[in-house]
């Protein structure tokens, strides 16, 4: 069997068009500010690739760039400010934080309805109840591209192997909802083959190349890479692209997958968001 391609890049790129003539239909553009704490190349890369992203399709965005010294309650006092000033619809506080700051306290300080990435209590809670406002880019980014293939997902077991606030939680929920019987592995998961030779869809966001050999995917499976690696040949994901491929029915390439469709949902949300307001 060699796998056909989920492509991400092709799915973003026609949703994107599609937001675009939605966003020209509006008054008022959308205005997304980026919060970047320190100077990390990855979080600056990610960042400047959403901005890009948002002039695409008629998005205003800006960037706040602090020192990685601030304080929590300096950096709360930034967020409220966002959150209170009416020019701007939708926030976006770029992940990993310095250590020195509580993550969850600098995300339940956003306004749920400016909450681009859906990361506070509120949108994260009201997934839980099994209703979707604002979603997690990527979890949501994932789900859109299996039904753009018309994946079927009921009755299906999903295996996930990372358990953020990012990927594995949101995606968990999003999937539960569609009735796919869903397996959430982590780093202290024992016989994780054992898990993923079950896997109807193996989804793996763990950041180590060829973390998934073929040895770990069951025949005909379908297999979605979130791995972001940086390695001398380049960006790769965790899964070994060559020797599953031919074993899988379905794969997502990196880069070109989920990242992509990551950015999408982004831009989707940052107009959903601006029409709350
Ligand atoms: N860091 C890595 N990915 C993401 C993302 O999707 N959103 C945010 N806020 N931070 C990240």
């Amino acid at each position: 069997m060699t796998a056909t391609l989920l492509d991400g890049k092709k799915v973003a790129q026609h949703l994107q068009q599609e937001l675009k003539k939605k966003i020209q239909r509006l008054k008022k553009k959308p205005h997304l500010v980026a919060v970047l704490v320190g100077d990390d190349p990855l979080s600056t890369l990610y960042v400047n690739t959403k901005e890009k992203a948002c002039a695409i399709v008629g998005i205003t965005s800006s960037k706040k760039q602090l020192p990685a010294t601030i304080s929590e309650q300096e950096l709360i006092k930034t967020i409220t400010t966002l959150n209170t000033d009416a020019s701007v619809t939708g926030i976006l506080v770029q992940l990993p934080l310095p250590s020195h700051i509580n993550q969850t306290t600098i995300l339940s300080a956003i306004d749920p309805k400016k909450d681009v990435d859906g990361m506070t209590p509120f949108q994260l809670g009201t997934l839980a109840l099994g209703k979707e406002e604002l979603v997690s880019c990527t979890a949501k980014g994932i789900l859109t591209l299996l039904d753009f293939y018309k994946i079927p997902l009921q009755g299906k077991h999903v295996v996930i192997i990372n358990h953020s606030i990012l990927i594995g939680k949101p995606l968990s929920l999003l999937l539960l909802q569609r009735n796919a019987t869903v397996t959430v592995c982590h780093a202290y998961t024992q016989n994780l083959e054992t898990l993923t030779l079950q896997a109807d869809i193996l989804i793996s966001g763990v950041g180590k190349p060829a973390f998934i050999k073929a040895s770990m995917v069951k025949k005909g499976a379908v297999v979605v890479d979130v791995g972001i690696s940086k390695t001398a040949k380049g960006i790769v994901g965790d899964v070994d692209f060559k020797e599953v491929s031919a074993k899988a029915s379905f794969i997502t390439p990196v880069p070109g997958g989920v990242g992509p469709m990551t950015i999408a949902i982004l831009l989707q949300n940052t107009y959903e968001a601006s029409t709350y307001q």
